[in-house]
């Protein structure tokens, strides 16, 4: 007899189920407590991030995998479990449509899988892939194992591919405290990706380094930061794509045609209206954190926006995608969609003051002081680096404080990363605070200003989390000399 586990709210794989047991951890699910570990598992889609889809791996490397997958809506991150090989359905019969192009032969059927579970409309070639679950922290020994697998058989990209960041700074790794043995581990990862040709960015700001997709162009991301800044904020189209999908469509070159693929998908179906002005990339990052937990599939529309920099956008792509799985929202006279008319029977939800102050309550849960602050999820640009500068100058940091941004960025901005560092601070890059191995350096309190960070650093990491604007901790954590 079949035991059947019927969730009711959407489930992160990230951080949502423990991958030694199989169980529900996830805070405030319904289920939690519960295991999925050989049962039947019915779910409404996934939320967060699209690395999770390496659980799926996890999972069976431990023989703690669901029987099977069944999904009252059709999610790529989901769909992955495939090529772990737990069968997945939809609660839909699909039509059925073959890709006949030159690839592996397993990577076609999933693909043909992938496009009859989400009732896809065919296939489109796509420009570029941007990979996720480079990380050893988050993609374990199975994802290695799976790498190293498809290193070993020759396969090549196909397309422009660009790769998430990895587990540590690639040169600094043992300045941050890294192990030998785990830094092995992370150049496996890094030295398989290579070998089959993606481009050594190790940024999820991909679209800040050479690979900025322009309006209307299909690509297949994943990231889930950058998937919501690529369909938002670019114009351009993909879906959250689960990291280890991102490796087969990068080696095809197509995926199936459905989603954020699809211009009906793209109309607005909640109105968010703002009622009180945001400062800065933090307020943004609250604002979508806020409605992603609230509305968790939803295309939002906010009103009340006046203006937004490409920070705070980025900020609110990665907070949202956090909260909830949004793919794309739209801003009334600032993204390039906006005009899109909202779809029938759309839900109008107010935001002010309080539910602003509610959510960062909520996001901060330590009373403790910090013992490391760390800034830059996503990656910071190079005119939030001049801004940390600005902030810096002239001051000495207290703690540990470590800034995040990408290598093409650092290595183009010296100067103004020395001028940082003169504060006593560290311009890593290749990583972010998330996916390095921060517990296990020792670091017990984390403070940072990024929404998206301090949902992970607490439920994926099991940090303590101090959440504050980034003004604030300059002047908290770093004294005037
Ligand atoms: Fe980027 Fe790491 Fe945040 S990958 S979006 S800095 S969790």
């Amino acid at each position: 007899m079949n035991e059947i586990l019927k969730l009711s709210m959407p489930i992160s794989w990230l951080d949502g189920i423990d991958p030694r047991t199989g169980v529900i951890i996830q805070p405030n699910h319904p289920e939690k407590g519960e295991s999925i570990a050989g049962k039947i598992l019915i779910l409404p889609h996934s939320t967060g991030s699209t690395v999770g889809a390496y659980t799926f791996f996890k999972l069976v490397k431990v023989g703690k995998q669901p029987k099977k997958i069944i999904l009252e809506r059709p999610d790529s991150v989901t769909i992955s479990a495939e090529l772990a090989g737990i069968p997945v359905e939809v609660t839909m019969v699909r039509e059925v449509h073959k890709l006949e192009v030159d690839a592996p032969e397993k990577f076609l059927r999933f693909l043909e899988k992938e496009a009859s579970i989400s009732g896809s409309k065919g296939f489109i070639k796509v420009n570029s892939v941007h990979i996720s679950g480079v990380s050893y922290s988050t993609i374990g020994d199975a994802g290695l194992e799976f790498l190293e697998e498809v290193s070993r058989e020759g396969l090549l990209v196909k397309v422009k591919s660009t790769t998430n960041p990895t587990g540590m700074d690639l040169r600094r790794w043992k300045e941050m405290g890294i192990q030998e043995s785990y830094a092995e581990k992370q150049f496996r990862i890094v030295r398989a990706l290579l070998s089959i040709g993606v481009e050594p960015t190790f940024t999820c700001i991909p679209y800040l380094v050479g690979n900025r997709p322009k309006k209307g162009e299909h690509v297949c991301w994943g990231e889930s930061s950058a998937v919501a800044f690529v369909n938002s904020v670019l114009g351009a189209k993909t879906n959250r794509e689960g990291g280890v999908k991102t490796i087969v469509a990068a080696v095809v070159g197509f995926t199936p045609k459905y989603g954020m693929h699809l211009k009906e998908n793209r109309r607005p179906n909640l109105l968010v209206k703002l009622e009180v002005p945001l400062q800065g990339r933090t307020d943004f990052g609250v604002l979508a954190y806020y409605v992603g937990s609230l509305a968790p599939k939803s295309v939002p529309r906010y009103e009340g926006i006046s203006k937004a920099s490409e920070a705070e956008l980025k900020s609110m792509g990665a907070a949202g995608a956090a909260s909830g799985s949004i793919e794309l929202f739209h801003i009334d006279g600032i993204t390039p969609e906006a005009s899109l008319l909202c779809k029938e029977g759309c839900e109008t939800l107010r935001i002010g003051v309080n539910e602003l102050k509610e959510t960062k309550e909520w996001l901060s849960n330590s009373g403790s002081v910090p013992d490391i602050v760390a800034i830059g999820c996503p990656h910071l640009s190079r005119d939030e680096l001049v801004k940390a500068a600005e902030l810096l100058d002239g001051r000495k940091v207290r703690i540990p404080f470590w800034l995040f941004t990408s290598r093409e960025i650092l290595e183009k901005n010296k100067s103004l990363c020395r001028r940082i560092e003169k504060s006593g601070a560290k311009v890593l890059c290749d990583t972010c605070m998330v996916v390095c191995p921060l517990k296990d350096l020792g670091y017990n309190v984390v403070a940072t200003d990024s929404a998206k960070a301090a949902r992970y650093l607490h439920t994926f990491q099991g940090l303590e989390v101090v959440f504050e604007g980034f003004e604030s901790l300059v002047s908290l954590y770093a004294t005037r000399s």
